[in-house]
């Protein structure tokens, strides 16, 4: 009979500090996540020096967490994966290096995840990706309709031309006065409000790109200009406005990759996967065209380990294993990598 895999994984990549163990690639077994997300608030945003300092305070609570309650023991565990990229640099540092040191003392293999793979491999957790599928990646850093032909064989069909649309949410949020973290603010107020701003429609075109920096250019001049007037925006309709505006390009481009491709599967992956109205319109898009859709739970849309440990099991299936000078990489594009 095949022994069941686990892996340990961990995930320190910005202000969330989390390990998780997962088995065979699929099933969380048990995961921390520990959040410095209230820190951050008083500051609008996070401070990279204080998100590494609390990793750092914080790292050991959250593996003594997992190993006394996950019901699994060091000798079962049979591969360590930590996220090495995109991040804040301090703070991947923390994780890698704590995850060379168990690496050594418990001579388990070194696995290197991207954020992002993470993030696509979210999925898994909820029903095993099956190829090819097309997927939707949207995050702070990303903005891709991509073609999943296999594991880690990932095709880009379009992507932003110039932000990504977290980013764009984020900025947004901070100009509107909406507290950090901006896009699960600018979610929550848009429901409140009406599409009541004529906004522009960017990538009006049969393209698979996107472009959120026109909108997010205009959105600033918008309030600065009602304020320069003595002018209160009302915040509630100008969130509305906006992520109608982004969800419907997100949308908008998805349907045409799938009438493009053929495709009879669609995933979503990144932390504006989190969004409501974006899952809803995308769910009842693909309901429509007979596409099968998959989005993880929020839990897994936002940072956590277990992602890092779910896309580390193809990687230890193939012996992709790292040495002792893996290095934190702070800006490294995922789809930039070649294997
Ligand atoms: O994937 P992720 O962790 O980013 C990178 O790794 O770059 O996602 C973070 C992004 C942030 O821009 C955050 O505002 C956005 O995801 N986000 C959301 C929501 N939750 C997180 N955006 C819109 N609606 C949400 N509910
Ligand atoms: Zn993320």
């Amino acid at each position: 009979m095949k022994k069941d895999v686990y892996i340990l994984g961990i995930e320190s990549s910005c202000d969330e500090t989390s390990i998780s163990i997962v088995k065979n690639g699929v099933e969380d077994v048990y995961t921390c996540v520990s959040t410095q997300m209230d820190t951050h608030a008083n500051f609008g945003g996070v401070v990279p020096e204080i998100a590494s300092r609390m990793h750092t305070e914080n790292i050991t609570f959250v593996l003594e967490d997992v190993m006394s309650n996950s019901g699994i023991s060091w000798d079962m565990i049979d591969a360590i994966a930590v996220t090495y990229a995109p991040g804040l640099m301090g703070c991947l540092l923390v994780g890698i290096e704590f995850a060379k040191t168990l690496s050594l003392i418990y001579k388990k293999p070194l696995i290197a995840v991207h954020h992002i793979a993470g993030h696509i491999y979210a999925n898994n957790l909820v029903e095993r990706i099956e190829f090819p599928s097309l997927g939707l990646v949207v995050s702070g850093g990303h903005t891709e309709l991509i073609l999943l032909k296999g594991d880690y064989d990932f095709e880009v069909l379009g992507s932003t031309l110039d932000d990504a649309v977290g980013e764009c949410y984020d900025k947004i949020a901070r100009i509107i006065g909406f507290k950090y973290p901006g896009g699960p603010n600018i979610d929550k107020h848009a429901l409140l409000g009406k599409h009541t701003y004529d906004l522009p429609k960017p990538m009006d075109d049969d393209s698979l790109n996107f472009s959120f920096s026109g909108l997010k250019s205009y959105i600033i001049n918008l309030v600065h200009n009602e304020k320069q007037r003595g002018k209160e925006v009302n915040v509630d309709d100008l969130a509305r406005s906006f992520q109608d505006v982004a969800v419907e390009q997100l949308v908008r481009k998805s349907r045409l990759a799938i009438e493009k491709y053929d495709s009879s599967r669609m995933i979503v992956a990144g932390g504006v996967s989190a969004n409501a109205y974006l899952r809803d319109e995308l769910r009842n898009m693909c309901e429509e065209k007979s596409v099968h859709f998959s989005v993880p739970p929020m839990r897994y849309c936002t940072d956590n380990a277990t992602m890092i440990a779910a896309a580390a099991y193809p990687l230890f299936l193939k012996n992709d294993f790292s040495n002792f000078t893996l290095n934190a990489k702070s800006h490294e594009y995922f789809f930039d990598k070649k294997d």
